[in-house]
């Protein structure tokens, strides 16, 4: 128990620990001696209305005994487990090793499971139900806070359900993602843009990208800044990059909002969504089922 910072602590509790102990046995023991155990019951001398009278009984054997009973057991106890301070108990049990040991057990017994899923290629687990089924547990259990119980995201966090993919959407790519994580690079643009009349331009070019109705003039000047600034990772056309995780911009779908607004704030201030890497706390076969899940989702459409 490395909690404690100093000896003092140790000791603090193991002898409180063990003066508790004693001054229960003490206690008992104090209250209890000086009773016969006989026919005739010492009175305490109150009586009410009239015969009521108030007896001074020795507790029953019994019942006494349970008391030794459990300070028995306390002792024992504190010299088989950890409890004392940092003595660790003569059994060595830890918390940490009843809880690996446990892992261990689950771990040789749904191994050899997962092991074959992870076998099993991407296409063929999407038609096995009970590998989906496990998918869609491993999904709720880690990916749900983030991306919604129905997977279909919120802002900043993409839906996983739709045909729109950021970073790829086969199973390879999808894998790579859950594996590895993500992290998007999309700089801050004000400064570059010459300051809120540029990012307005250039708001206005992406309207007529995604084909809705613009300020012609703006979005001419716009697609002048666009060409010099945006077109290396979104692409000449719009339809964005997944190697760099770069978006469509010519679509309806938008992570961040695709009010004038909200895409100005993406320009002024830059975006930089991280999608956490799962490959090491999950393992390749629990990611590859997670793939399967999630690349089926989007087969619905
Ligand atoms: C270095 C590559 C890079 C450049 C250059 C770049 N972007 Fe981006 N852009 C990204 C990435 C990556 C994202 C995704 C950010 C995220 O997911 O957090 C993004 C996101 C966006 C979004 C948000 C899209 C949404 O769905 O909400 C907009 C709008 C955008 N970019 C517009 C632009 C414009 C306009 C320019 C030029 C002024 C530009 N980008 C230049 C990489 C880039
Ligand atoms: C801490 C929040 C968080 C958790 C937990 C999380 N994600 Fe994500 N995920 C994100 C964010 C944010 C992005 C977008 C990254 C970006 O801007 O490019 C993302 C992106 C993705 C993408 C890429 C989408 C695309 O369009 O290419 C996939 C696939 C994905 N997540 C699946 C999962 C799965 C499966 C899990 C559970 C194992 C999970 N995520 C857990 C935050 C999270």
């Amino acid at each position: 128990m490395a909690d404690f910072n100093s000896d003092f602590w140790h000791w603090y509790i193991a002898i409180l620990t063990i003066i508790s102990i004693l001054a229960c046995v003490w206690l008992i023991r104090w209250m209890t001696s000086g009773f016969e155990h006989s026919d005739e019951v010492e009175s305490t001398g109150h009586v009410w209305d009239g015969d009521l009278t108030e007896l001074n009984n020795p507790l029953p054997r019994w019942w006494l005994g349970l008391f030794y009973i459990t300070l028995a057991f306390g002792g024992f106890y504190l010299l088989l487990y950890p409890g004392l301070g940092t003595f660790g108990g003569l059994l060595g049990w830890t918390s940490k090793g009843a809880y690996e040991q446990e892992v261990e057990k689950v771990e040789a017994e749904v191994g050899p499971l997962f092991e074959g899923y992870l076998q099993t290629p991407i296409l063929d687990l999407i038609k096995d139900e009970n590998a989906i089924k496990v998918g869609e547990r491993l999904y709720l259990n880690y990916c749900a806070t983030c991306h919604g119980s129905d997977a279909r995201g919120a802002r900043g966090f993409p839906n996983l359900r739709d045909t729109d993919w950021q970073w790829g959407g086969d199973p390879t790519s999808i894998k790579t993602t859950l594996l590895n994580g993500r992290i998007a690079a999309m700089p801050a643009w004000e400064a570059a843009l010459g300051g809120e009349s540029g990012v307005n331009e250039v708001t206005q070019y992406l309207l007529r990208l995604s084909n809705r109705a613009t300020i012609d003039e703006l979005a001419d000047k716009g697609k002048a800044k666009y060409d010099i600034f945006c077109v290396a990772c979104h692409g000449a056309d719009g339809k964005g990059n997944p190697a760099l995780g770069a978006p469509n911009l010519t679509d309806d779908v938008w992570l961040y909002g695709g009010s004038i607004t909200r895409i100005g704030e993406s320009l002024i201030k830059g975006r930089n969504g991280q999608m956490p890497a799962f490959g090491e706390f999950l393992g390749e076969a629990k990611v590859h089922l997670l793939t399967a899940y999630i690349y089926g989702l989007s087969q619905e459409n």
